[in-house]
């Protein structure tokens, strides 16, 4: 399949796999870049330059395809080093970084000098104008479904995606809520480019992350994500579980008075237990209503090559035979 995002990307398969913290890792990248879509290592997991730049050169022994590095600019308590790890992206020869967060403006001069093609991320149209006109290449647009931070204006990709469609110039791809051939064909439908997918590509065999995260994501419906963080603006989609009981009582008790701190045992360093060591209850960790449609934990290849094989037959026979 040939789209404006395959062609910008060079890459087979209009297939993103979006930045995911203690996820991204060159493992998951290569495989998703192996498969013939863009694997995507995230910076902010690695945190020092030096230990991003080693993850760029593993991801490159396992991959002669391009890949991406997301930077993902949201309120840390120690903000890393931006410069130095985009210097790093920049000097490793990566093709692709995926901004997302924030306005990307002040990094891309040195981006595009150095022959970067920048994809942001965004929840809203307006947002997605906003990079267009900075000069970024193509953006994700992410519905109110997704893992992660959905934003604060809850509209869900049938209506974003269109509406997308039908103010942008530049490539873009549906993010939140894909999963197979029928989202796949469904974004082209509403006017994408591509898609982007995050949860999905957990439950794969390549993802370094514990099994009891795929289990987790396998085992749940659509009806077991819950939003956090609201009052603070700062919504994140996060599967349910004690810890998330936990944050939203504190939410509804503390009302407008809540701050950071108050949730700190919920949310701070919960990452790497969750993801390295599968202690599942150890606090909020974002996922996707897509986990509804995840039903098993293919190989990386199987996924992708299934979504393109499934989504001709779904274009060529269904869709074409209701004429
Ligand atoms: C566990 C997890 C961690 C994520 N971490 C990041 C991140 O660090 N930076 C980022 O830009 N997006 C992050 N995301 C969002 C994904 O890149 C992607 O936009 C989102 O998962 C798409 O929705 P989906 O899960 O319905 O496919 C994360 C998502 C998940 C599920």
């Amino acid at each position: 399949m040939k789209t404006r995002i395959t062609e910008l990307f060079n890459i087979q398969h209009p297939i993103i796999q979006g930045g995911m913290h203690y996820v991204g890792l060159a493992e998951l990248a290569a495989a998703v870049s192996n498969a013939g879509g863009l694997g995507i290592i995230t910076g902010l997991t690695q945190g020092t330059p030096e230990k991003l730049r080693a993850e760029i050169e593993r991801c490159k022994a396992m991959t002669n395809k391009p890949f991406g590095v997301n930077m993902t600019f949201l309120p840390t308590l120690t903000p890393p080093d931006y410069g130095s790890l985009f210097e790093v992206i920049i000097d490793s020869g990566v093709t692709v970084v995926e901004t997302a967060g924030n306005n990307p403006a002040k990094w891309l001069p040195m981006l595009k000098e150095g022959g970067v093609k920048v994809i942001h991320k965004c929840t809203a149209v307006r947002h997605a104008l906003k990079a267009q006109s900075i000069g970024c290449d193509a953006v994700s647009v992410d519905g109110f479904e997704c893992g992660g931070h959905p934003g604060e204006d809850d509209i869900p990709n049938f209506i974003l995606l269109p509406r997308a469609a039908d103010e942008l110039e530049i490539p873009f791809v549906a993010s939140g809520g894909m999963a197979d051939a029928r989202s796949l064909v469904g974004a082209l439908a509403m006017g994408a480019d591509g898609i982007n997918m995050g949860t999905r590509f957990i439950a794969t065999k390549e993802a370094p992350v514990h099994q009891n995260v795929k289990d987790a994501i396998v085992q749940a419906s659509e009806l077991d994500t819950r939003l956090v963080m609201r009052p603070l603006r700062n919504t994140e989609r996060v599967l349910n579980n004690p810890a998330v009981e936990r944050l939203l009582e504190k939410e509804a008790r503390l009302g407008a008075d809540l701050k950071f701190e108050d949730i700190i045992d919920e949310v701070a360093g919960v990452y790497p237990k969750i993801m390295q060591s599968g202690d599942m209850d150890a606090g909020a960790w974002s996922c996707g209503m897509v986990a509804g449609l995840i039903n098993d934990v293919p190989s990386v290849n199987d996924l992708i090559s299934g979504i393109m094989d499934d989504a001709q037959a779904i274009i060529t026979q269904r869709l074409n035979g209701l004429y």
